[in-house]
């Protein structure tokens, strides 16, 4: 099936196109082509969709068609387009890059770029020992067929232990393991979002949740998270439930992915009560639970509240352990925790048996494998934010409190013109407006401080050169965006 992008659509998206670095000494239709490849770049302009005919796009842009035709053509010849007479242009990749996990398109040979569009950290040293004990342990499962479609009995005990030691007491039977957490988002909505069902939203958010509620063709309304310490305005946030009345809620408390917010206790219930209220599931992705970066006690799960089966929590050990591992996890309802295995069998039937035991022996070393991952993280933020101070002072960063992300309030609406700059100067950002819905969040970006600290002061020094490149480019025709979110 081949989606189509309408004029309206793609000029919105390429927002501040002609105002690229670089701009002045290029002609419109190579900007434009810029545009474009960057938009593919990103991963806000899929592959395989129908662009908009000439003729529509010289309309919505307000410029010669030929302009387009120019545009079109060189990206046909830098391979970003296939066209077929009368049938319309599709995007598409040149042979020399691949669709990498963030959805971020790369360079085959980029072992030079320093890579922050991904918020990941590497293994833990502890992961070969894990995966060796693992395999000592295999024996005892090899004389059964090997699907257990809700999870090995001894992880969806360690845990039900973990989520009944943050004080919510919880049951094996509560939980089914999933092959990461974006595939247990994935599950729950198949069983909780009938097609085009409205589901509310942090903004910013996880992209790839995002992507998981557009393959759903959920109606997406969005809860705007503030500048400041908090985050979620409490009156806005309920007010928003008790108006648009939801299907489903997918929230992030714990230091929420991209911004770091961390959710009070009074919100969380209050959160609960209006979310029964007005007939919404809440989605809670716990993610970053285990990577608090200061002594701030946690408040208790979102689940805590929960009277009513209301609350589906999700997490994994992506974040805290190595995302590689492909183990993650929802706590519901027992009956929940069924039908959510029955809809699995019809994708999956079940996560590899060895990878969960691997994950059972990483969790029996959970205190002293997350204790050094913190003290890692926190002597990465604060290269990081060190780093941001000297050379990028304009901007305004609010230190986050845990998780592995800060988002920045860059100096003006530029986060996708820089992160095209940065591309040249081999660092890879994942700019504002991936994290939103409507191209808005141009004055952001989120750095994750996941890397060591001698890249992320290097990826910072290089972010620096080409801010300063973008002014001595055109910064005068810089306009505001109409929505700043
Ligand atoms: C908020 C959030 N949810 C889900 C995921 C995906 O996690 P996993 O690797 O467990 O699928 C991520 C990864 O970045 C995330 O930040």
């Amino acid at each position: 099936m081949t989606s189509q992008v309408r004029g309206s659509q793609l000029a919105r998206l390429l927002g501040q196109w002609h105002a690229l670095p670089g701009r002045r000494r290029s002609p419109d239709y190579a900007a434009l082509a810029a545009a474009v490849r960057g938009l593919l770049a990103d991963g806000r302009l899929p592959l395989g969709v129908r662009l908009p005919a000439e003729r529509e796009l010289a309309e919505a842009l307000r410029i010669s068609r030929t302009t387009i035709t120019a545009a079109y053509r060189e990206l046909r010849e830098s391979g970003h387009l296939a066209s077929r007479r009368g049938a319309g242009s599709w995007t598409m990749l040149p042979g020399t890059h691949r669709v990498a996990s963030t959805g971020l398109w790369t360079p085959l040979d980029d072992r030079d770029m320093i890579d922050l569009g991904v918020a990941a950290l590497a293994a833990p040293p502890q992961l070969v020992a894990a995966a060796r004990a693992a395999t000592e342990d295999l024996p005892r499962y090899l004389g059964g067929a090997g699907y257990h479609p809700t999870g090995i009995i001894e992880l969806r005990e360690a845990v039900a232990h973990a989520y009944t030691e943050r004080g919510l007491p919880t049951s094996p039977e509560q939980i089914m393991v999933t092959s990461g957490t974006q595939h247990a988002l994935d599950l729950v909505l198949r069983l909780a979002l009938s097609p085009g069902g409205g589901v509310l939203v942090e903004s910013p958010t996880y992209p790839n949740a995002l992507a998981a509620l557009s393959a759903r063709r959920a109606r997406i309304t969005t809860h705007g998270l503030g500048t400041d310490d908090v985050g979620w305005d409490a009156d806005l946030l309920l007010g928003s439930l008790r108006q648009v009345r939801p299907k489903l809620a997918y929230l992030i408390p714990e230091f929420q992915n991209p911004t770091g917010h961390l959710m009070d206790t009074g919100l969380r219930e209050r959160l609960v009560g209006a979310a029964h209220a007005a007939g919404t599931d809440l989605v809670i992705d716990e993610s970053f639970v285990d990577l608090p970066l200061d002594d701030t006690p946690l408040p208790p799960p979102v689940a805590t509240f929960d009277r009513h089966s209301r609350v589906i929590s999700i997490g994994g050990m992506s974040k805290p352990y190595w995302g590689g591992l492909r183990i993650g996890w929802v706590r519901a309802s027992a009956p929940q925790v069924q039908r959510l295995a029955a809809a699995r069998v019809g994708v999956d039937m079940a996560s590899p048996v060895l990878d969960q035991l691997v994950a059972v022996h990483l969790l029996a070393e959970a205190s002293s494998i997350v204790a050094a991952r913190r003290a890692q993280l926190v002597a990465q933020r604060d290269a990081l934010v060190g780093a941001l101070a000297e050379r990028l002072p304009e901007w305004r960063i609010a230190v986050p409190r845990g998780g592995v992300t800060l988002w920045a309030e860059l100096d003006g609406p530029i986060s996708s013109a820089l992160a095209r700059a940065a591309e040249e100067v081999g660092v890879r950002l994942a700019p504002g407006p991936r994290f939103g819905l409507d191209g808005t969040l141009e004055r952001f970006l989120r750095l994750p401080f996941t890397l060591p600290a001698a890249d992320l002061v290097e990826a910072v020094g290089r972010l620096a050169a080409v801010r300063y490149d973008l002014d001595r480019t055109g910064r005068s025709q810089w306009r505001e965006p109409s929505v700043i979110a």
